[in-house]
């Protein structure tokens, strides 16, 4: 028993998506913010495929498809999350946008309902500051795609309770996921070692050391990963490592972290990576294929 039962999710994007369907496929009610109409259709698309994909390779019946899918509703209005236990926000990178979200939370859901953030750099004691229950306010940093990675780090600030830390541990290994604790200082641990990776492989890149597929290969084929550092930024969203990267930046002004020029360019393109499309490779070929730079 976790003491949660009701669970709110916000954004059902990349993230959201996959935290509201490991949630519901573990028994939980589960509500999803998302910003209009049009985003819930997308959202929902992505938890369908990825239920599907479930069912092909066997890891849930489609009568346990069914009722994940009858514990999952959306909505557009935040007032709806009002009675829920734990609120899980999974929305852009931004810290403006996650601080007025919590404030906004914080007048709307009761006192015992917990706060957390899927952030993957931002500093969780801002976003508790914002609310009258720092205590009650946690990092839940889930990895993609949520339903496969088995990690999620929780990160406690000073002023968390051991309460809410205990009650979101066990919530986490509910979903048959591994906890780390990690500070609350950015990029906690998994992101100080791999944000890194990622932009020296864009340094490489744009120094012409090698090509998009020969970076790929190499370390797929040469070191075992499971993708390339290149096809990992379209795979976690280009303009998301570039938050990431700029956030990390200005917390510690070091080069290591210093977004790379090409990933700007990229973003000013749009060019999201495989959400939008058109990333370091074009998704309508298949395979996908890498563009010319
Ligand atoms: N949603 C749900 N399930 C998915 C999925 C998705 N989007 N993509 C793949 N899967 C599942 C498949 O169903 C399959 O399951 P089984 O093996 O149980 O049948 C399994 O994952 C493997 O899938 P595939 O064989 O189709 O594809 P693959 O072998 O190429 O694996 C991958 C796909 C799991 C994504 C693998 O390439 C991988 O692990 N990549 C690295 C991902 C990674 O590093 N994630 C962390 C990103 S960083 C982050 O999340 C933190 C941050 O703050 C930015
Ligand atoms: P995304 O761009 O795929 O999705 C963000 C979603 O939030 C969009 O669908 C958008 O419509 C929605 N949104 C924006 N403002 C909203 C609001 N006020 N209310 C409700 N919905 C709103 O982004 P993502 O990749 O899912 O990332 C979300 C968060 O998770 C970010 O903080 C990111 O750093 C973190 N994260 C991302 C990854 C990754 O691999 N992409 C991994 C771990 C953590």
């Amino acid at each position: 028993m976790t003491g949660v039962e009701r669970v709110g999710v916000i954004g059902c994007g990349l993230m959201g998506s996959g935290i509201a369907e490991v949630s519901a496929r573990a028994g939980y009610q589960v509500l999803v913010r998302e910003v209009d109409d049009a985003a819930i259709l997308v959202g929902r698309k992505r938890v369908d495929t990825s239920l599907g994909r479930a069912v092909e390779r066997e890891k849930i019946t489609p009568s346990e498809r069914e009722r994940t899918l009858e514990r999952l509703s959306f909505t557009t209005e935040l007032a709806e999350l009002g009675e829920r236990d734990l609120v899980i926000e999974a929305v852009v990178e931004d810290l403006s946008v996650k601080i007025s979200l919590f404030r906004e939370l914080d007048g709307i859901c009761p006192p015992q309902t917990i706060l957390a953030s899927n952030t993957s750099s931002l500093p969780i004691t801002e976003m508790a500051a914002a609310t009258g229950r720092p205590d009650r306010m946690i990092g839940l940093h889930f990895f993609n795609p949520v339903p496969v990675m088995g990690l999620v780090e929780i990160v406690r600030t000073i002023a968390t309770s051991d309460e809410t830390l205990q009650t979101v541990t066990s919530f986490a290994e509910t979903l048959g996921k591994e906890v780390v604790n990690a500070p609350d200082s950015s990029g906690f641990l998994v992101n100080r070692l791999l944000v890194p990776f990622m932009l020296d492989a864009v340094r490489l890149l744009e120094a012409r050391v090698g090509s998009i597929e020969d970076l790929d290969r190499s370390m797929v084929l040469g070191c075992g990963h499971p993708m390339g550092p290149l096809t990992l930024c379209d795979f976690v969203g280009i303009d998301t490592v570039l938050r990431i990267a700029e956030i990390m930046h200005g917390e510690y002004r070091t080069e290591r972290y210093a977004p790379p020029p090409l990933l700007r360019r990229l973003v000013s393109l749009r060019r999201f990576g495989r959400k939008s499309g058109l990333g370091f490779y074009d998704y309508s070929q298949t395979p996908p294929v890498a563009m010319p730079l």
